[in-house]
């Protein structure tokens, strides 16, 4: 009885791949043939295990470079799932508010996801080693990470992303290459001898120059401040949408750089003079958040919050009685 209804719904599905199949003038017959031939899918092909365990290539023999390189990748694998939720927003046909809030608060889940496993750097390398190892891999750092500087060109209007010390001479209604040369992150890659472009930011801008411009044009009405504010502020102040707009701010502009920041302060050098020897950037003016004031929403915050952008935490969780930015 059971097979007669089993039969019933494979004959019904049959039916259906045949419609399906001859919309596109394509033989049904020929299909379930490679069917029969096909073999059984497996874990390790579908999500190309093999490839995917072949990507971890040190450039030394020191043990915690593994860790180091397995971290940054894992790192920018959230990164292209925060860039695939953005993209989910911004492309969806008739955008409600709930799909918006529920994407958002995926964001925000793998934010902290990023944030808390951050001690896997911090905590899980001998700082011997990580000395040692870095010097092969100059002058490569993540602050070459496109996936990041595209997280936030899809979050908010490129104004609010410039270096602070630069507004009073810039427009929102600039242009795109007018604003993106006012950058932020174009000021952390300086020479602090020469004051020099460094050899990091002139290759990250031949790789990638053209996607910035591509993607600060394509998102320069469409980025998720644009989109909130068009489809969903003054219709109906939405508490929960504001919250999860102000944790993603915290998160990706705060809490992550922070916890980022930790593992500059407990790994690296911390007097200039030796930075710039060695031709890097003084990190410890310009990797705080309090320093960068990189707020993607601005509106939602009030001007005390804006002025202490990033303090309260550098007190409490980095520094523990000493401040470095000072
Ligand atoms: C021990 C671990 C780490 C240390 C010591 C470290 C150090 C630094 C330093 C000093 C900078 C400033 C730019 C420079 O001088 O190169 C920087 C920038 C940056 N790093 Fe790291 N980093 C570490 C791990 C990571 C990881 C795991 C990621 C993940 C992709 C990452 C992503 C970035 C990004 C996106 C920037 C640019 C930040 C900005 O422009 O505000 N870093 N890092």
């Amino acid at each position: 009885m059971s097979e007669k209804k089993m039969d019933d719904k494979v004959i019904e599905q049959i039916k259906k791949l045949e419609e399906k199949y001859e919309v596109m003038g394509q033989d049904l017959s020929s299909y379930l043939d490679g069917l029969l031939y096909a073999d059984y899918l497996t874990y390790w092909d579908y999500i190309h295990l093999d490839t995917l365990m072949s990507l971890q290539t040190p450039k030394t023999g020191l043990k915690d470079e593994m860790v180091f390189i397995v971290y940054h990748q894992h790192t920018e694998l959230f990164f292209k799932l925060i860039l695939w939720e953005i993209d989910q927003i911004t492309n969806a046909e008739k955008l409600t508010e709930q799909f918006f809030l529920e994407r958002l608060t995926r964001i925000n889940r793998y934010f902290e996801l990023l944030e808390h496993s951050f001690s896997v750097m911090v905590e899980g390398m001998e700082r011997e080693q990580f000395l040692k190892f870095r010097m092969s891999l100059l002058p490569s750092s993540g602050f070459q990470s496109a996936q990041y500087r595209w997280i936030e060109l899809c979050s908010t209007d490129l104004f609010n992303l410039t270096a602070i010390n630069l507004r009073a001479n810039l427009n929102p209604e600039d242009s795109v290459e007018k604003l993106l040369d006012a950058i932020y992150w174009k000021q952390g890659a300086t020479e602090l001898a020469s004051g020099k472009k460094t050899l990091t930011l002139k290759q990250f801008e031949e790789k990638y120059g053209q996607s910035f411009i591509h993607r600060a044009l394509a998102f320069k009405g469409n980025n998720l401040w644009q989109i909130y504010k068009s489809l969903f502020d003054g219709v109906k102040k939405d508490e929960t949408i504001i919250d999860a707009l102000k944790r993603y701010d915290l998160l990706a502009n705060v809490y992550w750089p922070l916890a980022h920041y930790k593992s500059a302060v407990k790994y690296l050098q911390r007097d200039p003079v030796d930075i710039a020897a060695t031709g890097g950037t003084n990190w410890q003016k310009y990797l705080p958040p309090r320093f960068q004031k990189v707020i993607f929403f601005p509106e939602l915050w009030s001007e005390a919050e804006r002025q202490e952008w990033g303090k309260g935490w550098v007190m409490k969780e980095v520094v523990r009685g000493k401040d470095p930015d000072k």
